[in-house]
């Protein structure tokens, strides 16, 4: 099992009459259509998963809930690997139990059996489930948010988490506990007596259409569902020191948080998927990005950028020996395509990094580093355990999430949130313009006014303003797009050069192509076309060469010349005005976008590739929003 998602709905428990649960490998919503849930049980509790799978293919048997066995004593929904499982299930059969599943999973209900019967035959009769489920978290190891639910508690429901994500949701919330105020244990059921709902999901999406009102779970805390009320406990390093593992575990309260996004964030408006519509809101994302951030001020219009969450902490980020920017796939790519501005602006060497090979190297992370964590979800399990490394180096680690409270927020020193609302599509593009702009922000803010160097942030600034307009402009290319993606629709494989701030551009539009379109699809950086890929150049090969107006633009002349003379197929973007200088004579296909500062081309150059893959996607039939394999959030390592 998996980075999945948990989703329950726990409206006052009663005792189930009945224990049901259902399993199926295949597509959601087809699954919420034909088994029609609220009609075919009546229910007062209920938990959902999806999962997305790690140990075992997807199939009904690796499917959650996870049983202890017959007569489902236990049932367990998860997200996250355990890693120790191979041990925990060694230990299990030599006790008798038998495993259905190929899934880490399967031991964590048969574990919470384990654990009871052996209290049961210590003729411990009051073992509470909240008991079994702390002394289950002792023995696991490795990621996870889990809920777990039991015959043998038939009004109680039991989440708890360590290192992935949960939230608990609370709706209908009495005077006594609103937002800010103190959490207290039980004090869920309105004085009146009204009913509670109350959700627990590993995403806030699934939440918000219910309550904003949440509480974020916090590692190595159980969450205690019983008739409407709730209470939190956690182990205690401090407690009971001489006492067994069930005495040091104390109780918790703390302020409930508002979920800042709307329901409309979460619904598709007028478009047919996600995807489409989160790159058609990308003017509006990043004016949210920018907002109260860029400042003209006095009557020179002096201009400068504001980033708050930065601004105790800028003297020790320009007197680091260095930056490193720390991310996975398209957040990598954003941090790719900001670095040249921020090596410009701050003369510091900025160091790139993808989270999961740096921790495989181990690579050096000195005191005097700045680590910069880019992250759209905050979750990402090999950023956050890159995060851990740096903390344990003692680098200022800095995040830039587009999830206010995610884990990434909570645990760097500072940050700034790219404010892009709430991205729903598995393949991320809004989030990846305004990381870019976030992170031309920082790059600005982290350079200071220095006379020298006001001409170039004046115009960066400028062109920051103008920016959602540019970017309206060219989300025209719509229909030019489709056109191309239907000329595209068969091919196996399709490359991207680029060179300079548009090298990121080059990696982002493949990795687009790749991950939604299922195509085949390679970024490449121009200057190394010599050094082997013209090797697979030919009259059939579909080639997108990025050769918009910047300091390597001659040198991407040079590229295009020397693909067209080995008969590459070529489809070049270029600048506005510039379709005659580039088309070597009409014979290749031409995108003109407009003309932005160098620094910020990325995140126009971005927008007709995000286009392409989309097209791409639906005309060969594949499911845009939830591409094969993938999830949004990749909660494990
Ligand atoms: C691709 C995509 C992924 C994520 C990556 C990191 O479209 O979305 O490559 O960028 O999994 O995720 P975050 O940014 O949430 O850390």
């Amino acid at each position: 099992m998996g980075d999945s998602e948990l989703h329950c709905k726990f409206l006052k428990t009663c005792d189930l009459s009945a224990w049901l649960y259902l399993r199926r490998h295949g597509d959601v919503e087809v699954d919420e259509k034909e088994i029609n849930l609220e009609e075919s049980f009546s229910i007062h509790a209920g938990i959902a998963h999806t999962r997305w799978a790690t140990h075992g293919e997807p199939a009904p048997r690796n499917s959650h809930p996870q049983t202890s066995g017959p007569g489902n004593e236990f049932l367990v929904v998860h997200n996250g690997i355990i890693t120790n499982y191979e041990v925990l299930k060694e230990t299990l059969v030599r006790h008798g139990f038998t495993f259905e599943s190929e899934t880490d999973t399967e031991i964590i209900p048969k574990l919470a059996k384990y654990v009871f019967d052996k209290a049961k035959e210590e003729a411990d009769q009051t073992v509470t489930f909240s008991q079994v489920v702390l002394e289950v978290m002792r023995h696991l190891e490795g990621a996870y948010a889990l809920i777990f639910k039991s015959r043998h508690y038939p009004n109680e429901l039991i989440a708890c988490k360590r290192g992935s994500p949960l939230l608990l949701g609370v709706k209908e919330l009495t005077e006594d506990v609103t937002n800010g105020s103190a959490f207290h244990n039980d004090n869920f059921l309105s004085k009146k007596g009204h009913p509670k709902e109350l959700f627990l999901s590993s995403d806030a999406n699934a939440v918000v259409e219910h309550t904003k009102k949440v509480l974020v779970i916090e590692d190595g805390e159980v969450v205690h569902l019983k008739d409407g009320a709730v209470s939190i406990l956690k182990f205690d390093k401090d407690k009971g020191k001489h006492g067994g593992a069930l005495s040091r575990v104390a109780s918790v309260q703390r302020a409930l948080s508002i979920l800042e996004m709307e329901v409309e964030q979460i619904n598709k408006g007028k478009y047919e998927h996600y995807m489409q519509k989160e790159i058609h809101e990308q003017p509006e994302s990043l004016t949210t990005t920018m907002r109260g951030r860029l400042i003209r001020r006095g009557s020179c219009k002096s201009k400068t950028v504001l980033l708050g969450g930065l601004k105790d902490h800028f003297k020790t980020i320009r007197r680091s020996r260095r930056i490193l920017f720390i991310g996975c796939g398209t957040s990598y790519n954003a941090a790719l395509a900001a670095r040249p501005i921020l090596e410009e602006l701050s003369g510091l060497p900025v160091t790139m990094e993808i989270a999961s090979d740096l921790l495989d190297r181990q690579g050096p992370i000195y005191r005097e580093d700045t680590a910069v964590f880019v992250s759209q979800s905050g979750e990402t399990a090999d950023t956050l355990q890159a995060l851990d490394y740096a903390l344990e180096n003692g680098a200022l680690c800095v995040g830039i999430t587009n999830t206010v409270g995610s884990a990434i927020a909570r645990n760097t020193h500072c940050g700034v949130h790219i404010n892009a609302g709430c991205e729903i599509g598995v393949a991320s593009t809004k989030a990846y313009t305004s990381q870019i702009v976030a992170m031309a922000m920082l790059a600005l803010a982290i350079g200071g006014d220095t006379i020298s160097n006001q001409a170039r942030r004046d115009a960066i600034i400028d062109g920051l303003y103008d920016l959602p307009n540019k970017v309206r402009e060219v989300l025209k290319l719509d229909q030019e797009m489709k056109d191309l993606a239907q000329l595209l629709i068969a091919e196996q494989s399709l490359l991207v050069f680029g060179r300079g701030y548009n090298y990121a551009t080059a990696l982002e539009g493949a990795l687009k192509v790749k991950e939604v379109a299922l195509m085949h699809s390679e970024g490449i950086l121009a200057g190394e076309m010599k050094h082997g890929p013209l090797a697979l150049v030919d009259e059939n090969l579909p080639i997108v060469v990025i050769a918009t107006r910047d300091s390597c633009f001659s040198k991407q002349q040079s590229v295009i010349q020397q693909l067209h003379a080995r008969k590459g197929r070529l489809i070049v973007m270029c600048s506005q005005g510039d379709a005659a200088s580039v088309s070597l004579g009409g014979s290749c296909r031409v995108i003109e976008v407009p003309l932005v500062e160098d620094c910020l081309q990325p995140v126009v150059n971005i927008v007709p590739l995000q286009l392409l893959a989309y097209h791409l996607t639906v005309l060969r039939g594949f499911n845009v929003d939830q591409p094969r394999n993938l999830a949004k959030s990749v909660t494990t390592q």
